[in-house]
Parts: structure tokens; C-alpha cells; sequence
């Protein structure tokens, strides 16, 4: 497969800051379990201002880098399960706050997994010659559908952006993008339907649990989502590997989406790896959907710590249950 190039990267975080302590004093919880069972010991929150705002600060921070004008850019793929509206998309929303006027913009949801889904398709995109230069933008604003009542799922989420220019680069690259949809079940939203004088029966939904659940309030079953994880995670991994045509040990670094610290041990632990080879930024940020690959890869990336002829692996998981991996040479 044609390579790419990351032309450049940039994030956004909100500044306001809550800690474990700060849940502690509204749910049964403590510092203690949160860092022991998930790794995480502060998360960034949205205050006064939107998903599509956070995403155009890192579109502009990674435009930059990339040295690239906005009108430069052939295509904008939007990531997000927690954008401002249902129409218009996020991407055209930060495609207009970059002055943009004749781009096509579109949002691909693969939940936590949306930045490596988008990748893929970028990278077809880059292949068959129909675009140059592709702005990625992932931005969540997760803790708009957190249940604060519900102290196994408000703990683990917060809010942030990350962007990426891409262009085709010379090196390998290879993915592996997948689904199990039989557990569409297991991390859901439902959305409101506007009052029809034509609609008089009520729709039935998939289960019980999902026919009754709170509009708008993420579910989550964390046990069987876990599970999932620690098999899918290895599992992408290892396809996008054989397809860039390298053994697992010959990737220098993997960057997982950032759940839980411990599933991306046990993750690491089955593909025979250290965590010295995997970059974790959780404790700081807590889980920011498909923001958390980008994000990492913006921290990675200012630290001077992706070099060219590295071996990287991105890695997400989430709703739908679908996950996915993109293994490739920095170039
Ligand atoms: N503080 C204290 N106790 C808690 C908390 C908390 N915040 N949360 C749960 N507990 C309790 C439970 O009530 C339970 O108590 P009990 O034994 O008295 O019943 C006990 O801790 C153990 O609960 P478990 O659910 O078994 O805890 P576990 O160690 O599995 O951790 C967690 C739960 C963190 C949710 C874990 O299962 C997990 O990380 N799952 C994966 C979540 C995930 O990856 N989501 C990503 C997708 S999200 C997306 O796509 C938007």
C-alpha cells in the first residue's frame, strides 16, 4: 500500500481540570480505585465551548505546522460521536472556520476507533490521487453524554482534540479495520425524536435495556467491553503488522486508544511487547474517544519522538463494538 506523510499535528485541551478527589466528593468512588483500576488521575473538561471549536484549534495548530493554507486542502474527514449537531457534520463546521468555501467535508463514526477508520480511508483517498493533502480533525466533547450519577462510566471520560495533515509519503503502511456489531448492545446513545402528530406507535427498540435507557446518557457495559478490548486490540495489531510485512516486535512503538491502563497492559502483554513500546498519556487526559490517538500523536510528535524509519502501530477500540489499526513508517 502507497505510504503517508504526517505533514503536521495539533491538539486542543480544555483547561479546566477535574481529579479523582473532585469525583470522590459527588460519587462513591476514590483516587485509589480510579488510578489502580483505570490508570487515570485527572481528565480535561469542555467549559464554554463546543466539539467543533476544539476541533478547529487543533485543525489550525496542525495546518500550521504543516505549512499548509487552508484552500490547500482536498479533504476534510471529521471524527466524532459527541459533535454539536446531527447535521451539519463537525468537519464542515471546521471546514467554515477555516474560511474554506469548496472542500468536500464529511464525519465518519467509528466511536473510539474514528481517528484509525479515518486513516483508512485518507490513505485510499491519498492512493487513487483524488486528494493531496487531507485534514483529519477528532474532537469530543464525551463528557456531554456522561451520566455523573453513574460512577463506573463519569470517571473515565474527558474532552479534547487532535488534528493531522496527511499527504502520501514513500514508506509502508498498512491497516486492518473491523467490527463486531453484535455488541452494538454494549456502549450506546440514544437520540430524541421531535414530537409527530404522524408517528403514533411506539418504536420498538433492539433490547429492554436500550428501550428504557435516558435519552441521551452514554451506556456502558465496562466488563464486556473490556473483554473485547484486550482480544481486539492485540488482534488489529497484529493483521495491520503482517500486512506492512513486519513482525510485531519490529514495530518500535505503539499508540493505543487510551481506555484503560490496564487494557492496554494486558494488550501489550499478549502481543509479547514492554510497555516501554507503547505511549500512554491516560492518566493526564482520560478517555477522550477518538481524540486520544491524535492527541498522543501530537504529543509524540512535538517531543521529537516519531523519527523517520520508525515502525508505528495505532490501535483503537470502541462502540459499535468496532476496532481497528494502522501500522506505518514515519517518513
Ligand atoms: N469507584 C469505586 N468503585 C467502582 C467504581 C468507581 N468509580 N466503578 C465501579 N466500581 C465498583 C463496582 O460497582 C464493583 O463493585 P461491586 O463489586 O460491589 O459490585 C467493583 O467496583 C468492580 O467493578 P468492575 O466493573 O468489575 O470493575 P473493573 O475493574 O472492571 O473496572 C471499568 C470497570 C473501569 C469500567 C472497566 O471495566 C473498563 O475500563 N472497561 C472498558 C471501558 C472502555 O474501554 N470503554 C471504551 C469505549 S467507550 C466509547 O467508545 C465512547
Amino acid at each position: 500500500m502507497a505510504g503517508i506523510t504526517i505533514l503536521g499535528c495539533g491538539m486542543y485541551i480544555p483547561s479546566d481540570l477535574a481529579t479523582n478527589e473532585d469525583f470522590a466528593k459527588f460519587v462513591d468512588t476514590s483516587d485509589e480505585w480510579i488510578t489502580t483500576r483505570t490508570g487515570i488521575k485527572t481528565r480535561h473538561m469542555a467549559n464554554g465551548i463546543l466539539t467543533y471549536q476544539m476541533g478547529t484549534e487543533a485543525a489550525k495548530q496542525a495546518l500550521r505546522e504543516a505549512d499548509v493554507a487552508a484552500g490547500e486542502i482536498d479533504l476534510v474527514i471529521g471524527t466524532t460521536v459527541t459533535g454539536d449537531f446531527l447535521t451539519p457534520s463537525m468537519s464542515c463546521m471546521v471546514a467554515g472556520e477555516l474560511g474554506m468555501t469548496e472542500v468536500p467535508c464529511m464525519d465518519l463514526n467509528a466511536a473510539c476507533a474514528g481517528f484509525v477508520y479515518a486513516l483508512d480511508v485518507a490513505q485510499k483517498y491519498l492512493a487513487s490521487g483524488d486528494a493531496k493533502r487531507i485534514l483529519i480533525v477528532s474532537s469530543e466533547m464525551v463528557t456531554r453524554m456522561v451520566d455523573y450519577t453513574d460512577r463506573s462510566t463519569c470517571v473515565l471520560f474527558g474532552d479534547g482534540a487532535g488534528a493531522m495533515v496527511v499527504a502520501k509519503g514513500e514508506g509502508g503502511f498498512a491497516t486492518y479495520i473491523s467490527g463486531d456489531p453484535s455488541g452494538a448492545e454494549k456502549i450506546f446513545t440514544k437520540l430524541s425524536m421531535s414530537d409527530s402528530p404522524f408517528r403514533t406507535k411506539t418504536p420498538q427498540w433492539k433490547n429492554p435495556l436500550m428501550q428504557d435507557y435516558p435519552l441521551g446518557l452514554m451506556y456502558m457495559d465496562g466488563n464486556d467491553v473490556y473483554k473485547f478490548a484486550v482480544s481486539a486490540m492485540p488482534r488489529a495489531v497484529e493483521i495491520a503488522a503482517k500486512r506492512l510485512g513486519v513482525t510485531v516486535n519490529q514495530l518500535d512503538l505503539i499508540v493505543p486508544h487510551q481506555a484503560n491502563v490496564r487494557i492496554v497492559q494486558t494488550a501489550m502483554k499478549k502481543l509479547g511487547l514492554p510497555m516501554e513500546r507503547c505511549y500512554c498519556n491516560i492518566d493526564e487526559y482520560g478517555n477522550t474517544s477518538s481524540a486520544c490517538i491524535p492527541v498522543c500523536l501530537n504529543e509524540l510528535r512535538q517531543a521529537g519522538r516519531l523519527k523517520p524509519g520508525m515502525k508505528i502501530c495505532l490501535v483503537g477500540f470502541g462502540a459499535g463494538l468496532v476496532y481497528g489499526a494502522a501500522a506505518f513508517e514515519i517518513c
